[in-house]
C-alpha cells in the first residue's frame, strides 16, 4: 500500500486554485534564487485555469521562465481543445507575458511524427523541471498517460530516455475526441522538484484513494506518485 501524498482540502474550487497558485508560485520564486533559468510544466483540461490566471499575476522574474506543456492533444493552437490555448489564455498574460513558451503541437501529421523534434525541443528546457500543475482523470489518467492506451507502458518506465512521446490512446472513454497525444513521460515528471495534483470533486478523491491503497494500483497516476522523488501535494475540493 503506498501513501496517499500530501493532500490540501479545501472547500472552494476557488480556494483550491489560489493555494494551487500559492504553492506553484512558491516553487518558481525559490528556483528562481538558485538557477539562471527555472521551468513549469502545465497540464491542460478543464481545472487548472483559474490557477493559471492567478499564477499570471505573480510578481516573478518570468523571462527567466520556460514554460511548457505536460501534454497536447493534436489540434491546431485555435482548437478550443488546445492545451496550448488555454496556456496562452490564462498564464501567458499579465506578469507571466514574458515567460519563454515552448509549444508541442508541430506541422507535422500526428503526435508519431513530432515526437523526435518535440522531445530535443524539451531536452532544451531547464531540468529536473522546478513545478509541475497535474490533473487527473476519472479513469487514473495523468498527463496522457492513458490506461491501456498504445505507448503507455514504454513512457512509465522510470528509466526511459524520451522526455516526450506519442500515446494513441484511441478507445479511451476519457481521450474520446483526442485520442493522439503527445506527453511527457515518467522519467521526465518523477524529478520535478515541485508538483502539484489538482483535482476535483468525490469520484477523482475516490479514484486516487483507490489508486494509492491498492484497490486500483495499476492506475497510471500511482506510478507517477510512487516513482515522484520531489515534492508532490495534492490540491482538493468537491
Ligand atoms: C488533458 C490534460 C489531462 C488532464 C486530465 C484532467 O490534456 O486533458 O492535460 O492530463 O489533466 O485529463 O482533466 P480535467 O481537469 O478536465 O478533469
Amino acid at each position: 500500500m503506498s501513501q496517499l501524498p500530501e493532500t490540501k482540502v479545501f472547500e472552494t474550487r476557488e480556494a483550491a486554485a489560489a493555494e494551487t497558485a500559492r504553492l506553484l508560485a512558491g516553487a518558481l520564486a525559490s528556483a528562481l534564487l538558485e538557477r539562471p533559468r527555472v521551468s513549469f510544466m502545465a497540464s491542460g483540461g478543464s481545472s487548472p485555469g483559474a490557477a493559471y490566471e492567478m499564477l499570471s499575476a505573480e510578481p516573478l522574474d518570468w523571462d527567466r521562465v520556460t514554460v511548457g506543456l505536460v501534454d497536447e492533444r493534436w489540434v491546431d493552437p485555435e482548437d478550443a481543445a488546445s492545451n496550448e490555448a488555454l496556456v496562452r489564455r490564462t498564464l501567458l498574460k499579465n506578469d507571466a507575458a514574458t515567460a519563454t513558451f515552448l509549444p508541442m503541437k508541430t506541422d507535422a501529421a500526428s503526435p508519431a511524427d513530432a515526437a523526435a523534434v518535440v522531445d530535443a525541443r524539451y531536452a532544451g528546457a531547464p531540468r529536473p523541471f522546478d513545478a509541475v500543475l497535474l490533473g487527473m482523470g476519472l479513469d487514473g489518467h495523468t498527463a496522457s498517460w492513458f490506461p491501456g492506451a498504445r505507448g503507455l507502458e514504454a513512457m512509465l518506465d522510470p528509466a526511459g530516455s524520451n522526455i516526450v512521446a506519442a500515446i494513441d490512446a484511441a478507445g479511451s472513454p476519457i481521450a474520446r475526441d483526442h485520442p493522439l497525444r503527445l506527453t511527457l513521460t515518467l522519467p521526465a515528471l518523477k524529478d520535478a522538484r515541485r508538483s502539484v495534483l489538482l483535482i476535483y470533486g468525490a469520484e477523482k478523491r475516490s479514484v486516487l484513494e483507490a489508486a494509492m491503497d491498492g484497490r486500483a494500483a495499476d492506475l497510471p497516476v500511482r506510478r507517477l506518485i510512487e516513482y515522484s522523488t520531489g515534492g508532490l501535494s495534492v490540491v482538493w475540493a468537491p
